[in-house]
């Protein structure tokens, strides 16, 4: 029991347990640094009598950053960060067997989701939690701006609803401070600092050059494409695919969809991101411009309102919508309900054909939800090995120092990704070199020139 909770009250399955774990010890064997750290940590216990409050997918590599998490000595609760990603299996498993409270089905709607993440954050009893790891920045919200108006959520097994934090109350105690996963929800968490209203330190786990490589570029890439082709099953090579936003994360998604043998452009509002796009060869145009070309569109900007009702009007038959972002606020679905005369649901698994006026149908994938999360998997486990690595890293960093930390969003400290990149590196067995004495002094120095 956790703060008078049993593990499994609110979870889709407690039976689907078994089938988790497998889920989870498959994605782990490809997650050496975690568990390396799961090992060190078993020891160090940098969590030692601490409750951490996670809101994140809840997917196998998850698992393994909770398992972790439990190793390193911290009492758990999880909520999801996405109504539509949870793996019931995996929220089985960590249930049955990690004793962590979970408050995570696929599928909830809104207010359901919230109420979860108001448990995760009242779940440790009276005390709330040490630690906070959050993806995208509901949970920090939710922690900021508690309560809302809407009644307790009965678990699904029977019991009693149980009040989450009370409407407008506010935690007896604000965390000691968190980690952010995400760049969606670093920005949030800049804008809250902004204001003044982050009442404890956040790191931007997001931010650091290793995890914007491999999480964004190619995790992003990889499991974005996956997404789409599982839900629509198309056929890639000579489409015309249209990527909306140039970030790390469009970056890796062109590149993909390149790889594939589509015939890939890029719409951008920064003119910088707009020029590496054209120096790396892709075309750039305005958004406007590309929806009577596009044959598949994929909006990975971080913004709202990317495709219009208008951009939808004047797109080809056949067309394909799906959204890389973490919000489901880059496409206007609303817009597309209101254009369509018909809605088919589900004509193929997470894809919904949207039938217009004239006769034209645009589909729709996983609602306009993050779709690599939604449709497919997520990242794989190696990608998500190094972001959960630094996430974890910088975490006991936090239980430690976090007293000494103003009420901002803090770097990820500049060691703390370097020692996980080697790690990894060690880990897949290659060697780097290191600097001489000689180098050290050059670079050290202005006054040698040629
Ligand atoms: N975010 C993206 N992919 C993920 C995964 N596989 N697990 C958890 N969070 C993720």
């Amino acid at each position: 029991m956790i703060g008078g909770f049993s593990p499994d009250e609110y979870i889709a399955d407690p039976g689907l347990a078994e089938v988790g774990d497998r889920r989870i010890q498959y994605s782990e064997r490809s997650m050496p640094l975690l568990t390396a750290l799961a090992r060190r940590f078993s020891v160090e216990r940098p969590f030692d009598g601490m409750a951490v409050a996670a809101c994140l997918h809840v997917t196998p590599e998850t698992a393994v950053l909770v398992r972790l998490l439990r190793a390193a000595g911290a009492r758990v609760t999880l909520a999801a960060s996405n109504p539509l990603s949870t793996q019931d299996d995996i929220a089985a498993a960590l249930a049955a067997t990690d004793g962590v409270a979970v408050f995570a089905r696929a599928g909830v709607d809104r207010r359901t989701y919230y109420e979860h993440i108001a448990l995760a954050l009242g779940a440790d009893g009276a005390q709330g939690p040490d630690l906070v790891i959050d993806d995208g920045g509901d949970l920090v919200s939710t922690l900021l701006a508690p309560g809302g108006t809407t009644p307790p959520v009965t678990p699904p097994h029977g019991g009693t609803a149980r009040p989450p934090i009370p409407p407008g109350a506010r935690p007896p105690k604000f965390p000691l401070g968190g980690c952010e996963g995400t760049t969606t929800g670093v920005l949030r968490l800049r804008r809250m600092a902004a204001e003044g209203a982050l009442a404890f330190p956040m790191i931007a786990a997001s931010d650091t050059p290793a995890k914007r490589l491999v999480d964004n570029t190619h995790g992003t890439g990889q499991s974005v494409i996956d997404g789409l082709l599982r839900a629509s099953g198309v056929l890639l090579a000579g489409k015309t695919v249209v990527v909306a936003g140039f970030g790390t994360c469009g970056v890796g998604i062109a590149e993909c969809a390149r790889g594939l043998g589509a015939r890939v452009l890029i719409t951008e509002v920064d003119p910088v991101r707009a020029l590496d796009a054209v120096l790396r060869g892709f075309g750039v145009l305005t958004l406007a411009d590309a929806a009577p070309l596009g044959e598949v569109f994929i909006t990975a900007t971080g913004s709202a309102e990317v495709i219009t009702g208008e951009h939808m009007a004047a797109m080809r038959d056949g067309a394909i919508l799906a959204n890389a972002g973490h919000f489901d606020v880059e496409i206007d679905v609303r817009g597309l309900h209101d254009l369509a005369v018909a809605v088919h649901p589900d004509v193929r698994p997470h894809t919904d054909a949207f039938e217009l006026p004239d006769g034209r149908r645009l589909l729709l994938l996983a609602e306009g939800r993050v779709v690599n999360l939604v449709a497919a998997d997520g990242h794989p486990p190696e990608v998500m090995d190094l972001a959960f690595g630094i996430e974890a890293l910088a975490l006991a960093w936090l239980a430690g120092n976090a007293e000494k930390l103003a009420p901002d969003v803090h770097p990820v400290p500049p060691d703390i990704d370097a020692e996980a990149a080697r790690l990894v590196l060690a880990a897949l067995g290659a060697e780097i070199d290191s600097l001489t004495a000689a180098q050290r002094a050059y670079l050290a120095s202005w006054r040698l020139g040629s």
